[in-house]
């Protein structure tokens, strides 16, 4: 009875439905892919229908691989892609759009046209983040302003926004009929409307944005009952009791709890997360200040993160667009037939720069290119990519925060690549350490629910599940790091200043 914890881990390229015992450990897993539609340069988008229907398979299918029912399991957590928005109707249940996803560039327009009065930092002291496309913010006022009749329908109090864990809750606790409206403070803290003091929605941003606050999700904690599963699904009358953004609950996952302590997760992208404790830091360096967690009636806590927009997708787009592997996992292969990189270096900034650079200008570059150059060259310095990414926004965290980190917990589906580790470490020059549980993003959704529910009691018993499983000494020379480093910052300037 009651002796798991499922979590819905909803991704920019999956669902996933993962069952956790109370060590820690996955009982089952249940995964589905969902399409990503691009109608032009720069959109991304998915649709909502998918997602929530995907949710529910994959619900069936981990409690089917392990044979359990709703009676083994003792609460239900929910993580997720932050900033995508989506915004349906209250009375139908339908999209009205399709999910605008985060990595979408659509909203430059609106982005420029905000920042024409204040600059791109004009909410910034309030909400920690600059103006940019990646917020949930801009993607709403774009599907007011664009699809017909949508302003309307919001301002009569008939539309919901939610990013997709309000809308894998409000659909998993009965939608139409009675479904709990409610995110919880790190997903509304990439919203660009939150105040990071109140951990309120803040009426003068959301006007001068013309969302109505009818639109918003009730703003909770991070571990606490939000409802009961709807009686017509599977889990009926679990309770719902974690949500916590993907990135936050890879940390939560990591047992990252105390101030001073990180973690960097590389999945689509890649985010750095640096718990900064009780204290709202704002970055000199790039840096977002975001919220890490909140339980229940505890304080929050605040983080510094560093958010890469492609480091895994480039490995995709190798494959998706340019046909040069199979499968994602071949890069490392092929990345392995070759001693170094040949001078080649990749700056994916397919979404322009994210941390520290911000550049919503910079547009992808592949520098170095010689006669010599081939395939193997390119797989590398795809994957390298990835490492300089991470340097730059730990440089950016260890200035803000002026103590160096000492070591960095990774995990996130490439950290199966042992070479990509290696070469992290080589190009940080501290250790980098993966956990015996790489999955910490589903694992920590899991844990702020079980907190809630009392099936952990405390976060002492969750350090104590957190196992090493391996750790990457760096071995690189000093002059060879530097000289590597000062090539990727010089290919980085190749991408910026693209857009015309
Ligand atoms: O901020 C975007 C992030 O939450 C997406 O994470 O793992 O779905 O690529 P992921």
């Amino acid at each position: 009875m009651n002796q798991y914890v499922i979590a819905i881990d909803q991704g920019t390229t999956s669902s996933r439905a993962i069952v956790f015992d109370h060590s820690g450990n996955i009982v089952s897993t249940g995964q589905m892919e969902h399409e990503q539609i691009f109608p032009q340069a720069g959109w991304v988008e998915h649709n909502p229908a998918e997602i929530w229907n995907n949710t529910r398979e994959v619900i069936a299918s981990a409690l089917s691989k392990a044979n359990l029912t709703r009676h083994d399991i003792a609460a239900v957590g929910i993580t997720n892609q932050r900033e995508t928005a989506v915004v349906w109707d209250k009375n139908t249940g339908e999209a009205v759009y399709n999910a605008i996803v985060w990595q979408d560039t659509r909203t430059q327009p609106i982005v420029d046209q905000l920042a024409q009065d204040g600059g791109l930092e004009r909410f910034k002291q309030k909400v920690g983040l600059p103006l940019a496309t990646y917020f949930s913010g801009t993607k709403i006022k774009w599907i007011l302003d664009n699809v017909d009749g949508a302003r309307e329908k919001a301002e009569a109090g008939d539309l919901l926004f939610g990013n997709t864990d309000a809308w894998v809750l409000w659909n998993l606790t009965g939608g139409v009929d009675g479904g709990v409206h409610v995110t919880d403070v790190t997903n509304a803290s990439r919203t660009l409307f939150m105040d990071l003091e109140t951990l309120q929605w803040d009426q003068e941003i959301l006007d001068v944005f013309g969302v109505p606050a009818s639109m918003m999700p009730a703003i909770k904690s991070s571990s606490e009952v939000y409802g009961q599963v709807h009686t017509s699904q599977l889990l009926r009358e679990t309770p719902v009791a974690g949500i916590l953004g993907d990135q936050q609950a890879a940390t939560f996952g990591q047992a990252a709890f105390q101030p001073g302590e990180a973690k960097n997760t590389y999945g689509t992208g890649c985010f750095l997360i640096f718990n900064t404790g009780e204290e709202i830091v704002h970055s000199k360096n790039g840096l977002l200040t975001t919220l890490g967690y909140k339980l229940g009636d505890a304080k929050p806590h605040y983080a510094l993160e560093g958010s890469i927009a492609v480091t895994g997708s480039l490995i995709q787009w190798l494959r998706d667009n340019l046909g040069m592997i199979s499968s994602a996992p071949e890069v490392e292969e092929l990345a392995a037939g070759v001693k170094d990189n040949g001078g080649v270096y990749i700056v994916p900034a397919f979404s322009g720069l994210f941390a520290p650079y911000w550049r919503a200008d910079a547009r992808g570059a592949i520098v170095g290119l010689t006669r010599f150059a081939n395939k193997g060259h390119i797989a590398r310095a795809a994957l390298e990519a990835t490492a300089f990414q991470t340097r730059e926004v730990l440089d950016a965290v260890n200035a803000d925060s002026g103590v160096p980190l000492t070591e960095l917990k990774v995990d996130g589906g490439m950290v199966a690549n042992e070479a990509l580790m290696q070469f992290q470490a080589d190009i940080l020059g501290v250790p980098v350490v993966r956990p015996k549980v790489v999955e910490t993003t589903a694992l920590g959704a899991a844990y702020a629910a079980g907190l809630a529910v009392g099936f952990w009691k405390d976060l002492g018993e969750l350090s104590a599940n957190w196992n090493e499983d391996k750790r990457w000494e760096p071995q690189l020379p000093a002059e060879e790091q530097e000289r590597q480093l000062r090539l990727w910052k010089k290919a980085v300037t190749k991408s910026m200043d693209w857009v015309d």
